[in-house]
């Protein structure tokens, strides 16, 4: 599909589908769209008078004007009240806009929506976002596909001449939130910690970045005794992933992204139960996902910042070499940990990722993990937890969330909960008291950072989406990948 902006004028825009968006309670038709109305004969007005389209966000009206004319339908689309519009607004507007058009085998589709705020690249790329992500449709796993509808072949944005960059800007975030989806989505004998070795070697020669994998001998030696007690009782070998992107000149700033990469977690000996998920637990590696992710859009984009995009990736098995509940682990900073429970394995597999990166000297990391049930009870399935003591890095992510759209909520570190960690026998237990549970989680995560300021996404519940939504399908979503590449881009 080729997404463009045209500069005919929305009268002499000829095609299959001319998607017009409408604020609410602003539905009548003035100017070009008054003179579109009546060269149709005043079939518009009719129609949203008669189906009551008040323009109320995301409702549509189709109106069929006829094979033979240069375009053969019309869908309005409400966009809310004007003076709630937000770039979510546009992107969530483009996707039920692309995916009406598309059951309605549109092959050719323009789309007419307002400028958010005079921001006109912002616009572009966002309607593109929500038209290319609402559009993905992930048939890997099918003989068939289901949906026999012909593909959507170009979209035309009109009233936004010269946007192109914002458009292909628009499109490698796309990539990199696509490439998130389909890790997730492909189940534990798809993706293993061996294949998502082989997809950071292909992001590396494609867009140029240097690779270190860092295999079991190596982490042995780094002492990583906390992920590779993780790891051993998987029958596919650990693979510490190091993925670095530096710009041409000299870097603004140097930052890390760090993803939890679980390809599997079925809880190890404290093996998950019934009604525990057990059977989504391929989601797993969401975190590692939307590192790939961010790395494949910022390898594109070429910002000048550098970026080092790392996880320790494994699964969490059961078999005669497992850890055994109350075993004793020594992470790579010397900490002790004893493993009151085997199921929370990815603050393990984090504890030495960050040890290792906190080591790089950088001015930021940012770690995403599907760390806790405990933060889905917290904030639900849409938004992402996030953890730091650092008030800095806390804006900032706040605003990558705010523009990407993704919506993350800052949690407590409340250091009294610490308590609820203390082992009699070694520095740390890994699990607390049931409550607060997200929080003990980045507690624990904090004994592993030293020097580097950081923050932590627990993204457990946006990782999936049960429905579709928005410019979401029902399935994996790549959350995360947005908001990385609006804060590494930010100043
Ligand atoms: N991967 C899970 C967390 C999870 C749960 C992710 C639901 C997505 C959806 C994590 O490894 C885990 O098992 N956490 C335990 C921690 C507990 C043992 C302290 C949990 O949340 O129950
Ligand atoms: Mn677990
Ligand atoms: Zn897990």
């Amino acid at each position: 599909m080729i997404t463009r902006t045209s500069d005919t004028e929305l009268l002499n825009w000829t095609g299959d589908t001319l998607g017009i968006g409408l604020f609410e309670d602003a539905v009548e038709l003035k100017d070009d769209l008054a003179t579109l109305n009546q060269k149709y004969g005043g079939v518009f007005s009719e129609v949203i008078a008669e189906e009551e389209f008040t323009g109320k966000a995301n409702t549509t009206v189709a109106i069929r004007v006829g094979a033979n004319s240069p375009i053969r339908k019309v869908i309005f689309i409400g966009l809310g009240k004007v003076d709630t519009l937000k770039l979510e607004t546009l992107r969530i507007a483009g996707a039920t806009l692309a995916r009406t058009a598309k059951k309605q085998k549109t092959k050719t589709l323009g789309i007419s929506f307002p400028i958010y705020n005079n921001q006109p690249a912002a616009t572009a790329q966002a309607i593109t976002e929500g038209a290319q992500l609402a559009l993905y449709q992930d048939i890997r796993f099918k003989s068939e596909p289901e949906d026999k509808n012909p593909s959507i072949e170009t979209i035309d944005l009109l009233n936004l001449s010269g946007q192109q960059p914002a458009i292909t800007r628009a499109e490698q975030i796309v990539s990199g939130v696509i490439l998130a989806r389909e890790l997730v989505a492909a189940p534990a004998n798809a993706v293993t910690p061996i294949t998502m070795a082989q997809t950071a070697q292909a992001i590396a020669q494609e867009h140029g970045l240097e690779l270190k994998i860092l295999e079991q001998e190596d982490c042995e030696k780094l002492g990583m005794g906390a992920y590779l007690g993780v790891a051993q009782a998987s029958d596919f070998p650990p693979k510490f992933i190091h993925l670095i992107y530096k710009p041409a000149t000299t870097p603004k700033r140097k930052l890390a992204i760090i993803g939890k990469g679980l390809t599997f977690d079925s809880g190890g000996l404290n093996i998950k139960g019934a009604g525990s998920g057990i059977e989504t637990m391929k989601i797993d590696m969401g975190g590692a996902a939307a590192t790939l992710g961010a790395a494949k859009a910022i390898g594109q984009i070429k910002p000048d910042v550098e970026v080092h995009f790392i996880s320790a990736v494994t699964e969490n098995m059961i078999s005669g070499k497992a850890m055994h509940p109350g075993d004793i682990l020594t992470a790579s900073n010397g900490k002790t940990i004893e493993v009151n429970n085997t199921d929370a394995e990815g603050r393990l597999t984090l504890a030495d990722a960050l040890v290792y990166t906190d080591q790089l000297g950088l001015d930021a990391m940012v770690d995403l993990a599907t760390l806790t049930g405990a933060c889905v009870v917290a904030l639900g399935d849409d938004i992402a937890g996030l953890f730091t003591p650092n008030d800095n890095i806390a804006s900032q992510l706040q605003t990558a969330a705010e523009s990407s759209g993704e919506k993350i909520w800052r949690m407590p570190m409340e250091e009294k909960y610490f308590e609820g960690l203390k082992s009699g026998i070694a520095d740390m237990k890994n699990t607390g008291p049931r409550y607060g549970g997200s929080i003990t989680a980045a507690l624990f995560l904090k004994q592993f950072v030293k020097m580097t300021p950081w923050a932590h996404l627990d993204i457990a519940g946006p990782v999936w989406a049960d429905k579709e939504s928005g410019y979401n399908s029902a399935g994996a979503t790549g959350f995360g990948v947005r908001t990385l590449v609006n804060w590494v881009e930010s100043d």
